[in-house]
């Protein structure tokens, strides 16, 4: 039987995926399509590529993008990197994957271009831009709040009902009695970046899209040194984490339902336990 044949560890993997997907608009997508594989026994190649689950991540080539796009390939998804030259990120990511596919995606150039670049097959979408420095005081709400709101905008277009995205702690600072925290003064001084971000998590959650919110700590290019510590919303003020971890929590929420409609904020401490993300996002209430 072909389930019985189904053991190797990818198609156990993916064998997951289809079970954990449930959050598509498109009715069909998370399921195989070879049934008639099923009872011929065995399903070749061809056919295990086209149920691959294709995440669209925007911003592939910044070191958690990077990250985020190596983590889903390893785990059987096929990835569509957005990104803004298709020629450095290819050099960015040697190999020649057949999983990996590039295409132009500017979030600042609206949501019809961003739709098109999305495409209708991809299933989900992960959002790891971030604003280049530069002398434009306006590049943090043009890419952390417009871009970000035109990325929703284009899933809509599309029907991707599943959004996921990078943003911060201490994005609602003010709200949190940090408005004198030196990060939430210096991350908003130059272009107020942070109030932008909390202004893109706004729409994301008025616009009815299943999302995940991922608001990590400062961001470490170093191996993991703890532990995920994973809190509420408005909770964290200091902290940081591993790019690694961050990226790990992001491909994780899209294999769990219990990451749904949640806003997560994590750091890594060395005294922490080791948890489950089943265990972790159950511990996030929705609001
Ligand atoms: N640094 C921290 O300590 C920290 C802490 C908490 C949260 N965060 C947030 O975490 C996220 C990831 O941070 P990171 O340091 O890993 O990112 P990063 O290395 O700075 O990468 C930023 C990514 O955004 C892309 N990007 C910039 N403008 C764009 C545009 N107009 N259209 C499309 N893509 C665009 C860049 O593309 P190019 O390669 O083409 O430039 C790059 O791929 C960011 O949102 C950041 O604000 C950072």
């Amino acid at each position: 039987m072909a389930m019985a044949a189904a053991t190797s560890s990818s198609l156990f993997i993916k064998t997951s995926l289809f079970r954990s997907f449930s959050f598509t608009t498109k009715p069909n997508s998370f399921y195989p399509r070879a049934s008639s594989s099923m009872e011929r026994s065995e399903i070749t190649e061809e056919e295990k590529d086209d149920q691959k689950k294709k995440i669209f991540v925007a911003g592939a080539t910044g070191s958690t993008g990077k990250r985020i796009v190596e983590q889903l390939l390893a785990k059987g998804f096929a990835v569509k990197a957005g990104v803004r030259d298709v020629d450095k990120a290819k050099l960015a990511f040697p190999g020649n994957n057949p999983h990996l596919q590039f295409v132009k995606a500017d979030v600042t150039d609206g949501s019809t271009k961003l739709a098109d670049a999305i495409s209708d097959d991809s299933d989900a979408v992960i959002c790891a831009t971030g604003f280049r420095r530069s002398w434009d005081l306006t590049a943090p709400w043009k890419v952390d709040n417009l871009g970000t709101v035109n990325l929703v905008e284009a899933c809509r277009k599309q029907n991707v009902n599943r959004f996921i995205l990078i943003s911060s702690i201490l994005v609602n600072g003010a709200a949190m009695g940090q408005l004198f925290n030196p990060a939430y003064i210096f991350l908003n001084v130059f272009g107020l970046t942070l109030v932008a971000k909390l202004q893109a998590e706004q729409h994301i959650r008025k616009s009815g899209i299943n999302y995940t919110i991922i608001r990590p700590g400062g961001l470490k290019n170093d191996p993991a040194k703890g532990n995920i510590v994973m809190e509420p919303e408005d909770t964290l003020y200091e902290g940081s984490i591993s790019r690694d971890q961050v990226a790990e929590v992001a491909v994780e929420a899209l294999l769990h339902q219990e990451s749904y409609y949640k806003v997560v904020e994590i750091v890594a401490r060395t005294e922490a336990p080791k948890r489950s993300f089943e265990d972790l996002f159950s511990s996030i209430k929705q609001k």
